[in-house]
Parts: C-alpha cells; structure tokens; sequence
C-alpha cells in the first residue's frame, strides 16, 4: 500500500478550467496536488503537458496523474509514450474503475470537449477509489511492461 498522496494535474489550453476544478476536488478529499501546466488560454501543445505530468509519474514522485486536453486523446497518447505510463482516456466510471482494477493504469485521461464538469469528477473519484486486482492482470500488465523494450 503506497503512501504517496500525490497526484499530477496537467492539460493543454483546452483544459484549464476543467483542470482547476478537478484540482480543487481532489484537494479537498486529502490529495496533495501538484498543479502543472498552462494557466492562460495561449494555444500550447498537448505532447509537452502529458509527457511533462508523465514524467513525475514515472519517475514516482507522483502516485497517479489525471490529464486534460479536448479529446483526451492527444495528451494521453503523449503520455503513454513515457516508460511506466499506463494511461487510458474515459468518459464513463466504469472504464474509469476497470483501468485500476485491471490495467493498474497510473495515469487518467479525460476529454473536455466530450464530458461535463459532474461527469468528470465522477470519474477520478472512481478512478481513485478502485485498487489494481493484481493475478492474472498482473501478468497481462507485465505483458505490456515488456513491449517497451
Ligand atoms: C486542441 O485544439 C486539441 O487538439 C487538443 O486539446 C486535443 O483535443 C488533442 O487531442
């Protein structure tokens, strides 16, 4: 059981707002928030805001991060590309629970432009709530640990 409490936030200009919001919720349930990327609504690329919050996840300096940009597509794609991520992008609690318990994914994924803000927090909230299953899915994530090389 890890007693890392700390979570990284990130997005592209898409979502800030969204972003802030989350930050606020996730605070407030105990989660010490490490609140990256841009502040002003510059148009700013999604590939340096999901590998930067990838970064601190990989390196473990954060338990899990939750990313945002107007798909959730892009930014996730970028994070994934970082050694040790596990992101999956979800606009329904369900997926939201089944890439802990099964993936064990360290790293949340959300579209703006897709969802609302109710739906959103309702996601990291099962997101956060669900624990990796480990067993057989602890073989299928070694599996994927081994495609990187
Ligand atoms: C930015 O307009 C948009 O491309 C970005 O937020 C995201 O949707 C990319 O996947």
């Amino acid at each position: 059981m890890t007693t890392n409490k700390y979570i990284v936030l990130s997005s592209d200009h898409a979502g800030i707002q969204l972003r802030q919001v989350v930050a606020a919720h996730i605070a407030a349930k105990g989660w010490e928030v490490v609140n990256i990327g841009p502040t002003s609504s510059e148009s700013t690329p999604y590939p340096k805001h999901g590998e930067a919050a990838a970064q601190l996840v990989a390196s473990g300096d954060c338990r899990f991060g939750i990313v945002l940009c107007g798909t959730g597509q892009g930014i996730m794609m970028a994070a994934n590309k970082v050694r040790g991520i596990r992101c999956g992008v979800c606009s329904d609690t369900f997926s939201a629970r089944m890439i802990r318990e099964h993936n064990n994914a360290n790293m949340l994924s959300m579209g703006v432009r897709v969802i609302g803000e109710g739906v959103a927090l309702d996601i990291v909230d099962a997101f956060l709530s669900a624990q990796f299953e480990g067993g057989r899915h602890a073989t299928r994530v070694e599996m994927i640990e081994a495609l990187e090389g």
